[in-house]
């Protein structure tokens, strides 16, 4: 399957992306990467590994719905079947995201559905939670709240910072990802009814 990632900032979930589908075996193959971000790191990052690369800068569109055009163009153009969110911080349109229903997932730094929209470490730590993790999850209209796919636990230690325990969450998430995208590019988990149906797993 060909996947196109949409970042904004430093792309590493984007890297492990690239890195699983180097693997023979792997079920999709990453063709292209789209940032909203002229200058986002993972742009570059993309750049010097042979794929092609596409800024679409909010700034160069009169509205909202000019910009999300503009997305869905490059991302048709590329020939996309699946759409991975790695670090995309734009909340996308209901149409947006109707036209990409079932084929479009997202990482999301928290156990959903604990801990919706942005700070998740530090939300964590300030509940006490002694488990924290992160998501990766169908994009539905409703921010942060599409059915999960998979997930990955991590413990939150006494002494944890944010910078710390976000630190091994991100390593988690380098893991899960490729995991649960191979998931949707192998047909083995699919979006039916608002739920995560899964099958050929045994
Ligand atoms: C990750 O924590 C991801 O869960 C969140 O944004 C961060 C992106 O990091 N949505 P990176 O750009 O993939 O390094």
């Amino acid at each position: 399957k060909k996947v196109v990632v949409l970042i904004s900032g430093r792309g590493s979930n984007m890297n492990a992306l690239i890195e699983a589908s180097h693997d023979r075996d792997y079920p999709a193959e990453i063709i292209g990467v789209i940032s909203d971000q002229a200058d986002a790191p993972g742009l570059k990052a993309a750049q010097a590994r042979g794929l092609s690369t596409v800024a679409v800068p909010r700034s160069g569109f009169s509205d909202k719905p000019a910009h999300e055009a503009a997305l869905v163009d490059a991302i048709e153009r590329m020939g996309a079947e699946i759409i991975c969110l790695a670090g995309f911080m734009r909340l996308l349109s209901a149409e947006f995201v109707a036209r990409f229903e079932g084929r479009m997932i997202n990482i999301h730094p928290s156990l959903l559905p604990l801990f919706k929209g942005l700070d998740t470490h530090k939300r964590a730590i300030e509940a006490g939670m002694r488990v924290h993790g992160t998501t990766v999850h169908y994009v539905t209209a409703e921010m942060d709240g599409g059915p999960v796919i998979a997930q990955a636990a991590v413990p939150v230690l006494p002494n944890d910072t944010e910078a710390s325990l976000g630190a091994r969450v991100l390593k988690a998430e380098h893991a899960i990802y490729p995991l649960a995208l191979a998931l949707v590019a192998s047909g083995k988990a699919a979006m039916q009814g608002g739920k995560t149906i899964y099958s050929g797993l045994e």
